[in-house]
């Protein structure tokens, strides 16, 4: 662990009295705002206050996701437009973090084409920005520091967007490239969080009133593989479990390649562990599944979805999907549908395939165009709409413990929230609900939420 504190007093005496705000924004996955979060940390123990307003800010960090080209076209088009922010204020410092930064080529990119960044901060490396933002105090140019990985970061302090959700990463960096995915290049190989870490800060945040734990990880259910057999994800599922007070355990992303029994059995028992899984398929067909190096088949997906639905015919699943993977054929995005079609999700998140530089997919053939690409998304879509239609349904009539969310912002007078199996539900409320479990009953379902009415206790 590196001690800055000598940094982090002389950045104190620079700014002196003044209270400087810093806006910070986070791309991409849920891992990627925890680190947000880090960098708040930090940058509050050197004094900085929050804006959630760019050009009221003295220091713009944009902590950046690489998944997808539309993600970073998104990043260099920000960091663009501010330029003019530059321009009226020349002591403005701009920084770039995240996963994009881990790519060579858009580091020099952004160094060549962007002067109006000031430095560069890598993957996770949050322990070094005191460093880098001295530097851009003292007015040094263009300051970087890619050292990756920097897992100090796991235990440091953080300002959480929200007093009731919070995000618990229990490992970093993913070892199993998928041949379309960036993450392992970005994010390095896996390592597990210490399990006493991971629970005395879950104790910590239910202490604290938090009401929602979503544990994180590229794929949980590879957690431990590096502890030697100490704690499997089951295990510290349940561990979590039996930690006392009202709150509910959620976690993300779960590999089907390791989806066990084990884990179905934690699900199923443990009374704080929500009832839904998200269960990223990516394709229905098994020649793109083994293209993609996903190292399971649809039948062998299939019968994990049969186990659970086994136990519970109406399980809430939710899944990823990306359309349009090199080559694939008319008959692999049926078998794509068909596969939406049997296991009933409550939701899909679908992405167009994007080529990136460095996966092995990015040098594999690909004849089908962009249109196509498109026309077969909005077939998807238009699948999956007539599905949750018909599947929400089966929540009508029944009690849902939702946490309230937000004010709606589709029906005047209502709040949203998410029930126990990941679904939105709006009801009739006001704003003093806002972090509070509440008991709905399921009158309506659309295909994107359901409708419920309060049940007084
Ligand atoms: N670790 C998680 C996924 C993280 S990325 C898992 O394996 O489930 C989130 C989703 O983005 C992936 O599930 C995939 O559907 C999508 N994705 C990743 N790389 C992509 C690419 N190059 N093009 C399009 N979608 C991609
Ligand atoms: Fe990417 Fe696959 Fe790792 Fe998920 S499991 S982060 S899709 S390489
Ligand atoms: Fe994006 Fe990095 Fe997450 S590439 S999806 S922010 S791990």
């Amino acid at each position: 662990m590196n001690d800055n504190t000598v940094i982090i007093d002389e950045i104190k005496r620079l700014l002196g009295d003044k209270t400087p705000l810093a806006y910070v924004r986070s791309f991409g996955c849920q891992l990627n705002v925890s680190d947000g979060e880090k960098l708040k940390g930090q940058l509050k123990k050197m004094g900085y206050g929050f804006t959630e307003d760019e050009s009221t800010a003295d220091l713009i960090i944009l902590n950046t996701c690489a998944v997808r080209e539309n993600a970073e076209d998104r990043v260099f088009g920000i960091v663009g437009s501010m330029k003019k922010l530059k321009e009226q204020k020349p002591s403005l410092i701009i920084g770039i973090a995240g996963c994009m930064t881990a790519q060579s080529h858009i580091a020099e990119k952004i160094k060549k084409s962007y002067p109006q960044v000031d430095f560069v901060l890598g993957t996770s490396a949050i322990n070094g920005l005191p460093k880098l933002l001295l530097d851009s105090l003292r007015g040094v140019k263009f300051s970087a520091d890619i050292a990756e990985y920097d897992d100090f970061s796991a235990e440091a302090e953080q300002v959480r967007e929200s007093s009731f959700k919070a995000s618990v990463p229990i490992m970093f960096g993913c070892n199993n490239f998928c041949t379309y995915c960036i993450v392992p290049y970005v994010r390095g190989r896996e390592r597990s969080r210490r399990p006493e870490d991971i629970i005395s800060e879950v104790e910590g945040l239910v202490r604290d009133g938090y009401k929602e734990i979503m544990l994180l990880g590229q794929n949980v259910n590879s957690y431990g593989n590096d502890l030697g057999g100490e704690m499997s994800f089951p295990q510290l599922l349940r561990r979590l479990n039996a930690i006392e007070g009202d709150f509910r355990i959620r976690f993300m992303s779960s590999h089907p390649k390791d989806a066990s029994n084990e884990l179905i059995d934690a699900i199923f028992e443990c009374d704080k562990v929500a009832k839904h899984l998200h269960l990223p398929v990516q394709s229905g067909s098994d020649d793109v599944l083994r293209r993609m190096n996903r190292r399971y088949t649809a039948e062998s997906y299939l019968a994990i979805v049969d186990e659970i639905r086994r136990r519970d015919p109406d399980f809430s699943l939710t899944t990823d999907i990306i359309v349009g993977f090199p080559d694939e054929t008319n008959e692999d995005f049926e078998a794509t549908l068909a596969i939406m079609e049997r296991v009933r999700y409550d939701n899909i998140y679908s992405f167009i395939y994007s080529k990136r530089t460095g996966t092995k997919a990015a040098e594999m053939p690909d004849s089908i165009t962009d249109e196509e690409k498109g026309k077969r998304m909005r077939r998807l879509l238009e699948v999956q709409r007539g599905i949750s239609t018909e599947h929400y349904k089966r929540f009508i009539g029944r009690r849902m413990r939702v946490l309230a969310d937000d004010i709606s912002k589709k029906h005047d007078g209502y709040v949203t929230g998410k029930s126990d199996e990941f679904i939105i539900v709006e009801f009739e409320g006001d704003s003093t609900l806002i972090g509070q479990f509440v008991d709905v009953e399921i009158t309506a379902a659309m295909n994107w939420a359901v409708i419920g009415r309060r049940i007084q206790k």
